[in-house]
């Protein structure tokens, strides 16, 4: 399949020719069907640039609704088993769209509320101004072991949990690509969100699909993450200034991409500290506030118990011990070392540094 293209049509056409299981992420950002009845104007009378193109518009629920079956069913067809996708919308069509992605099969994660600290005010003053947008996040079942950079996000919010809720301003300034002083797409997204989006769900060398792709903001953060893209858009003037677009991107540095932050612990199995001599046959382990103890056998389980009736791996024999279905061994064991407690953990990275 080729990649860092864009296809040119209508998308539901062209994802039927993408084959099934061969997308990691998904960015969709659809007609809203805005329904915009009238020219909206502001008190000086000048009009405002609303979103009244072509593409936008739907005889009625009904045949919005099946348009956005028909691009959705797809999307789950070409997406990976733990892949994933993000829906953005409004009000006037993310409540449809959340029910469908429902009934095909998608799994909702979160959604995400991106907060416009520069929204565009209610010129009217007849209902609330309108200041967000919704994100949905989802994979294809519960059961998907899909990409979340956790650390990596907490990180980024300055060592907090990052939150759903994401402040940042429309896309305005140098960024918002304008051909004789008109805006060359009346809905062009901020990088910003497309760079938080990529970095914490995505890989680099990943592929990423936008069936909705008009001024290419997907495919510009993803050349810039080192991630392959796939657009799809049926207007060409759209694709020309995409292209243009992306073509002037210039990749990040690979090694500025990796997640160090989120490096897996090395694989050691505990048999293994007793081969080295970490941990003696017959030695007591202690939990770390020595309520819990176990003995070491030879086999590298650990007996516990007034009569020796738990036995089972270092995580098993934890799990038990705190009445839990799973624990993570590693860091409840201690052993005593020069005159410390010291995890088991510790004594397994000192050797993965020494023998891996
Ligand atoms: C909301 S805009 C996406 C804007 C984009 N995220 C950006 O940052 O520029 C939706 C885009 O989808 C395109 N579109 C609408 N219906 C389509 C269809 N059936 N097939 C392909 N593209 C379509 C429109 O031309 C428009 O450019």
């Amino acid at each position: 399949m080729k990649l860092n293209n864009i296809r040119l049509g209508d998308c539901i056409e062209n994802l039927k020719k993408l084959p099934s299981e061969s997308v990691d992420l998904v960015f969709a950002d659809p007609p809203y069907f805005l329904q915009l009845r009238n020219a909206l104007y502001r008190p000086n009378q000048t009009q405002v640039d609303g979103v009244d193109d072509e593409w936008d518009q739907f005889e009625n629920y009904q045949v919005y609704d099946k348009f956005t079956e028909e691009w959705l069913i797809e999307c789950y067809r070409v997406l990976k088993k733990d892949g994933a996708i993000w829906v953005i919308g409004t009000y006037h069509n993310i409540f449809r769209v959340g029910t469908v992605m429902q009934n095909i099969g998608f799994w909702l994660l979160n959604d995400i509320i991106w907060i416009k600290n520069n929204p565009m005010p209610n010129f009217k003053g007849t209902r609330f101004n309108n200041a967000h947008e919704t994100l949905i996040w989802a994979t294809k079942s519960a059961k998907s072991n899909y990409t979340f950079h956790y650390q990596a996000m907490k990180a980024y919010n300055d060592g907090l949990q990052m939150r759903s809720d994401w402040e940042m301003p429309i896309c305005k300034g140098k960024e918002r690509i304008k051909i004789n002083g008109q805006k060359a797409h009346s809905t062009q997204k901020p990088e910003e969100l497309l760079y938080r989006i990529l970095l914490a769900t995505s890989n680099v060398g990943d592929l990423i699909l936008d069936p909705f792709f008009g001024s290419g903001t997907t495919g510009a953060v993803a050349k810039k993450l080192q991630r392959n893209y796939i657009g799809l858009e049926r207007e060409p003037f759209y694709i020309e200034v995409a292209t243009q677009r992306i073509a002037a991107v210039e990749p990040l540095p690979l090694d500025l991409l990796d997640y160090k932050i989120e490096k897996k612990k090395p694989k050691v199995p505990f048999g293994c500290l007793i081969e080295k001599n970490y941990v003696q046959v017959g030695e007591t382990l202690y939990s770390k506030n020595q309520q819990h103890q176990a003995v070491v056998a030879a086999d590298a389980s650990l007996v516990a118990g007034k009569n020796n009736e738990t036995v089972g791996s270092i995580h098993k024999v934890s799990a038990t011990l705190m009445s839990k279905e799973n624990n993570n061994g590693w860091t409840f064991w201690y052993v005593f070392r020069q005159n410390e407690w010291v995890s088991i953990d510790t004594l397994r990275e000192d050797y993965a540094k020494k023998y891996l």
